[in-house]
């Protein structure tokens, strides 16, 4: 087996001279690189500028122009090691033609597959088509980076993309998904392998447009019990990584199974990924010892410690370094960037993360 520790590294000598990709093969670097989940937003006004121009949300994502711009934005305020695609999980059920609307101020709702017998309504013809422009934002955003800056693809996990499909929208609750589920076992595994397969060539396509990782949101694993969790989120994302390492051994592969608890163990341990993104709870230290062990990790500032700043900010920042800097790490925060962020915030942030080896 590969060793996933090694010493720090001089980025110029590196074997990968982006030091994201760098870290992600297991590199531990003076400085750890950081991106910023939803680090492109609605709390940059050159976004609601973009976003006003586009229209709806969904024109916006389907607009390669637009969804390239909006991609590269946060970058050149704040030089995030890694861009992501702008885009939206959601965009897997719009290419199985599902009704997709997103309603201003209300998030997004779809016309909701309710039981098995809905799946017809759903097809897999067209489902390249529909995409097209997002395949092409990718081609133009790897043209747009500098040298040094990764582009990571994504989707949304089988699981969490269905809790929306099934729930037709956000929910507190997540009682119809978790109702279907439960009730008839058959009839939803029928709906996770259609989203395993599509979401595997998905994510086959971002990578030979140009993606060079890519992170599989899981959102909402965290309302599962242990052995729905197992069937539903470590079975699916174990057979999408083994699918995408067959066809893409180099290309490394992010799990983010936000709410986990301690099922982020064997989450890590039995999926295949290559390294998995902490969401906010998840203490730095017992990550180091329990997950850094045996693969990088990823994450983990609350959101709203950005929103708030200053020392209170900085003192978890420095938290975080302390407990993960030591081995492969990459600095981001436990969930998306939140609207209400103050974009200098975000600046005192990364100017946080560049200065830590003056600092450890
Ligand atoms: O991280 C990035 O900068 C890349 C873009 C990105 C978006 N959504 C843009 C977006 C990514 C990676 C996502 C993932 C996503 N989308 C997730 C998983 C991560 C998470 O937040 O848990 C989920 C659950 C979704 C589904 C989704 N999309 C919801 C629930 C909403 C509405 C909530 C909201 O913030 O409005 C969206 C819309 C959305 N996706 C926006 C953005 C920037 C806001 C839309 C707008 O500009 O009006």
């Amino acid at each position: 087996m590969r060793s996933l520790v090694s010493q720090p590294t001089d980025h110029a000598v590196s074997a990968f001279p982006k030091p994201f990709l760098a870290a992600l093969s297991g590199q531990v670097l003076d400085r750890p690189p950081f991106w910023l989940m939803r680090q492109a937003g609605r709390y940059l006004p050159e976004y609601r500028k973009v976003r006003q121009q586009a229209g709806s949300f969904l024109d916006l994502c389907l607009s390669p122009d637009q969804a390239c711009e909006v991609t590269v934005q946060p970058l050149r305020r704040y030089g995030m090691d890694a861009a992501i695609l702008f885009s939206d999980i959601l965009m897997v059920p719009y290419g199985l033609g599902q009704r997709l609307d997103y309603v201003e101020g209300e998030g997004p709702q779809l016309e909701p597959i309710t039981a098995a017998s809905d799946l017809v309504r759903l097809s897999t013809d067209g489902f390249h088509h529909r995409l097209a422009p997002v395949y092409q934002t990718v081609r133009q955003v790897l043209k747009a980076l500098p040298d040094h800056t990764a582009l990571i693809g994504f989707a949304g996990s089988p699981w969490t993309v269905a809790c929306y499909m099934v729930q037709g929208g956000g929910s507190k609750e997540w009682d119809k998904v978790k109702g279907f589920a439960y009730r008839d076992p058959i009839g939803f595994a029928a709906l996770i392998a259609l989203l395993e397969t599509v979401t595997v060539d998905y994510l086959a396509a971002q990578i030979e447009a140009g993606a060079e990782a890519v992170q599989l949101f899981d959102s909402w694993a965290g309302i599962l019990p242990p052995n729905p969790f197992r069937r539903l989120v470590i079975e699916p994302t174990r057979r999408i990584v083994a699918a995408l390492k067959h066809r893409f051994p180099d290309v490394p592969i992010i799990g983010f199974p936000r709410g986990a608890g301690v099922m982020i163990e064997a989450y890590l341990l039995e999926t295949g990924i290559d390294a998995v993104a902490l969401d906010t709870t998840v203490p730095p230290a017992w990550a180091a010892s329990r997950l850094q062990v045996h693969r990088p990790v990823q994450g983990n500032l609350d959101p709203i410690l950005v929103v708030a700043g200053g020392n209170t900010m900085a003192t978890e920042v420095d938290e975080i370094l302390r407990a993960l800097s030591g081995g492969p790490f990459i600095f981001n925060l436990g969930h998306g960037v939140a609207q209400v962020t103050p974009p200098d915030h975000v600046g005192h942030l990364a100017d946080l993360i560049r200065s830590w080896p003056e600092r450890r």
